[in-house]
């Protein structure tokens, strides 16, 4: 059966609410703009609220008889080569919760790699899922991490037969890519789901130039963030399914438990909308993208002190199988400046804003939504900010520990420490307890300190130099980091 991509159920649904000028006494409040405050109207314009109607019962009828968000999720399976698509609209952090909670429930193992982001461990501590973390490919010297290889996941499941399934970030954020065939492989070798995180991979179907992603490559649920690599809305998310080891009512059943009974009608339209100018168009804007970001990195590699990290940095056979040109990750540790230097530095005098920023980098996005004018911006930033950088007060000292130094004992369930007894402690006396919290360098998100980790010197002063040098951590009970909140041991026996 050919499907028609031309077509974008929930926009045309839109365009029908107000050619026939449906009148809803029914939430939203706003009532199409009407009650809105004339100042936040100026600001946001009335389009966002003509937009914003009840999705059952404004959108579509009370029984959704029109199948309206149904029809426009089997358009955007058929875009990616799954079986069914599930929209949300709480980003990937709810998409990857449920994709866990259909694969194992509490005391469970799952297999997953260590450099997952934080979504997934409030999904551990949501679950009660018991984790088996899986070791990244480590690059000591440029001090980041890869997803973990097929053999990794195959030793993981050798110790622990009784894991029910696995969990890989690909790509990272940095865009290192994993071995996603072969670790499904593994997976399905032994009848057990694969659940890819590809939040950073929305993109990744539509050119061949691309790395290999998730459904093609025979994982059994994906999640995907539009909003980052595509061009939907914030928050807006997708979980596609295929294969049979994961039934699709136990995955919306799961989903339903995380979700909103208020689903932004606006964020739906960006998804839809999404799919519909990548079903059409994907090929050519994704080539457009992949030269420009070509012209980007040579560019930036002219820069004094600036090195674009490349395939030959990332890809090896003990680092990343694959690599997405798109994020330019820049290295500044040439200049003698630090990332989070360099990016406020290039907010506060360009009013540029880079994304991923850590002790050494700066990672600059380019998507089909740039063109040569937003490039030519980037490049005489970063020209600037070279020039910049000498009259730099020095990097603050920060210590970046080892790779093996980073590793803390799992020593409880994530669940059981964030809920059980805990007490504040100073973090200079935190070393050998057991963290009841998470501690989180963002971005990239991926946390530094889980609930139930026993922390360890090396880890606690990365965070605290971190801190002092200009890392951000939304996470942490006491921003500052001047105590932790750690289990109280005695009283949980
Ligand atoms: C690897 C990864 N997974 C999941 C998420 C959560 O995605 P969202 O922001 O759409 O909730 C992120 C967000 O940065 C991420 O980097």
């Amino acid at each position: 059966m050919t499907v028609d991509h031309s077509r974008a159920p929930v926009l045309q649904a839109l365009e029908d609410y107000h050619r026939k000028g449906r009148l809803g006494f029914t939430p939203p409040g706003h009532k199409q703009a009407r009650g809105a405050d004339p100042a936040v109207r100026e600001v946001l314009g009335d389009s966002v609220f003509l937009g914003d109607v009840l999705a059952t019962g404004g959108l579509d009828d009370r029984l959704t008889r029109g199948r309206v968000l149904q029809e426009a999720q089997e358009l955007m399976a058929d875009a990616v080569h799954a079986e069914h698509t599930f929209f949300s609209t709480c980003g990937s952090s709810l998409s990857v919760k449920a994709a866990m909670l259909s694969v194992a429930g509490p005391h469970e193992k799952l297999l997953i790699g260590r450099d997952a982001h934080k979504s997934v461990v409030a999904g551990l501590i949501l679950s009660g899922i018991e984790p088996v973390w899986v070791e990244p490919r480590w690059d000591a010297e440029r001090h980041l991490a890869h997803p973990p290889s097929a053999v990794d996941f195959d030793r993981a499941f050798e110790a622990h037969p009784d894991a029910r399934g696995a969990l890989v970030t690909s790509p990272t954020p940095y865009g290192s890519t994993a071995a996603l065939e072969a670790i499904a492989e593994v997976c399905h070798r032994r009848s057990l789901p694969l659940i890819v995180d590809e939040a950073w991979g929305a993109h990744l179907p539509f050119h061949p130039d691309l790395p290999s992603w998730a459904m093609d490559a025979g994982a059994d649920i994906c999640v995907t963030s539009i909003h980052k690599m595509g061009s939907g809305l914030e928050q807006g998310s997708v979980f596609h399914l295929r294969g049979d080891l994961v039934p699709p009512a136990l995955l919306g059943m799961r989903a339903d438990l995380l979700g909103t009974t208020s689903p932004s009608v606006l964020i739906f339209a960006g998804l839809d909308g999404w799919r519909r100018q990548m079903a059409l168009r994907g090929k050519e804007l994704m080539g457009s993208a992949l030269g420009l970001a070509a012209e980007v990195r040579a560019a930036v590699e002219e820069i004094d002190g600036m090195h674009v990290n490349d395939r030959d940095d990332f890809c090896g056979p003990e680092l990343a199988d694959g690599f997405d040109p798109l994020p330019c990750v820049i290295d500044v540790a040439d200049l003698g400046i630090t990332g989070y230097q360099a990016a406020d530095w290039l907010r506060g005098h360009r009013s540029v804003d880079a994304h991923l920023v850590d002790h050494r980098r700066i990672g600059a996005q380019i998507t089909h939504g740039d063109d040569r004018e937003t490039a030519g911006e980037l490049l005489s930033a970063l020209r600037d900010l070279g020039r910049a950088a000498h009259g730099m007060p020095a990097a603050p000292r920060m210590e970046v520990p080892q790779p093996d130094e980073l590793r803390m004992e799992q020593a409880m369930l994530p669940r059981d420490a964030f809920f059980g007894p805990a007490e504040e402690v100073r973090v200079s006396d935190a070393a050998g307890r057991v963290s009841a919290e998470m501690i989180t360098p963002y971005p990239p998100g991926i946390p530094a300190v889980l609930p139930g980790e026993r922390l360890t010197g090396p880890v606690l002063r990365y965070l605290s130099t971190g801190l002092a040098a200009g890392m951000y951590l939304p996470d942490p009970s006491d921003p500052g980091l001047e105590t932790i909140r750690v289990v109280d041991e005695r009283a949980a026996g």
